[in-house]
């Protein structure tokens, strides 16, 4: 297991969410996966937190670092997404009383401690819920950024419409605050948005498929995305729910399942009308230096396909 790449989940689960953790705890020969460090999002940061340690005792992988962080936004209250993953984050499947522990500490500060401690532009930090624990390391800690390779992140929305707003992808609705300081942060950053992720539905015979492998994982995450897909099929008329998160993870480990391009993005934090809009220069009319690689396509067959072979490595 050599040359994996080190990175940091941060994450709100969240049902995409859970699915997500099991498909990074799945490609442990390709990805060493430091931490899940929780932030409040679809659900409270108590229920994210829980959640985030039920899902490693599913994957028989109790010796994962789960740290809780931030519980509110920097600067505007909290708003979650109960009607999309229930009211306990995980609708579809039972909750238990994890066994994986939450460790002492606050997320923050176990990513500013590992950052410091890691050789150059060496740790990806892969957030896929509202950005509060990656602004506040950042605002905390700006020579943290000397450790990161890369943030690779799930949220905004350009040419697709807003999915919590007609302007604004959740993640970055919930706090653009934040969103502000990480892309101002002169790291490099790759965005798995709205437009890609769409491309990326669940459908029946993928959750077939998923339903049919030999070990546990394949059913939580079919009964996971048996009840997830109902919400977005009803509003948005996809064939099937987005796997928003777990683009991620296939990013991380197959980049060449996505294309996208070097482009100047802004979010919008005053606007009561088009708050949390991410406005993407993508034919260079500003002038503006590139700050992300927005991400527009996906092999959604490739995609699936490194999913379910991850997933079929867990118990
Ligand atoms: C994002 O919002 C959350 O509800 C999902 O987990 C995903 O991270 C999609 O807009
Ligand atoms: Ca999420």
């Amino acid at each position: 297991m050599t040359d994996r790449q080190p990175f940091i989940f941060d994450t709100d689960p969240g049902q995409d969410d859970a699915v997500a953790i099991l498909f990074a705890l799945g490609a442990r020969e390709q990805i060493d996966l430091l931490a899940l460090t929780t932030v409040a999002g679809n659900v409270p940061v108590s229920y994210t937190t829980r959640n985030a340690r039920v899902i490693c005792d599913w994957a028989g992988r109790q010796d994962v670092p789960v740290y809780a962080g931030s519980d509110r936004p920097l600067l505007r209250p909290l708003v979650t997404a109960e009607e999309v993953h229930g009211k306990t984050g995980l609708d579809g499947v039972e909750i238990h009383d994890p066994v994986t522990p939450q460790q002492d500490g606050h997320a923050v500060d176990f990513i500013i401690d590992t950052l410091r401690a890691a050789a150059p532009a060496s740790v990806t930090l892969c957030p896929v819920g509202p950005l509060t624990n990656i602004a506040l390391a950042l605002a905390k800690a700006p020579d943290i950024v000397a450790g990161i390779k890369e943030i690779v992140l799930m949220g905004g929305t350009y040419f697709e419409a807003g999915n919590i707003t007609p302007a604004a992808e959740f993640n970055i609705y919930v706090d653009p605050h934040a969103a502000e300081i990480v892309l101002g942060a002169g790291v490099p950053i790759t965005m798995l948005p709205l437009d890609v992720t769409h491309k990326a539905c669940i459908t029946g015979s993928r959750i077939d498929k998923l339903r049919s492998l030999p070990n546990r994982a394949g059913k939580l995450v079919a009964d996971i995305l048996t009840s997830y897909a109902r919400f977005d099929t009803q509003k948005f008329g996809l064939e099937g729910g987005p796997l928003h998160d777990p683009c991620v993870v296939a990013y991380l480990i197959k980049p060449e399942l996505f294309k996208g391009r070097q482009v100047n993005v802004q979010v919008e934090t005053a606007s009561a009308l088009t708050l949390g809009a991410t406005v993407v220069d993508w034919w260079g009319t500003t002038g503006l230096p590139a700050n992300v690689n927005w991400i527009t396509e996906i092999d959604a067959e490739g995609f699936y396909a490194q999913l379910t072979d991850s997933l079929a490595t867990l118990p």
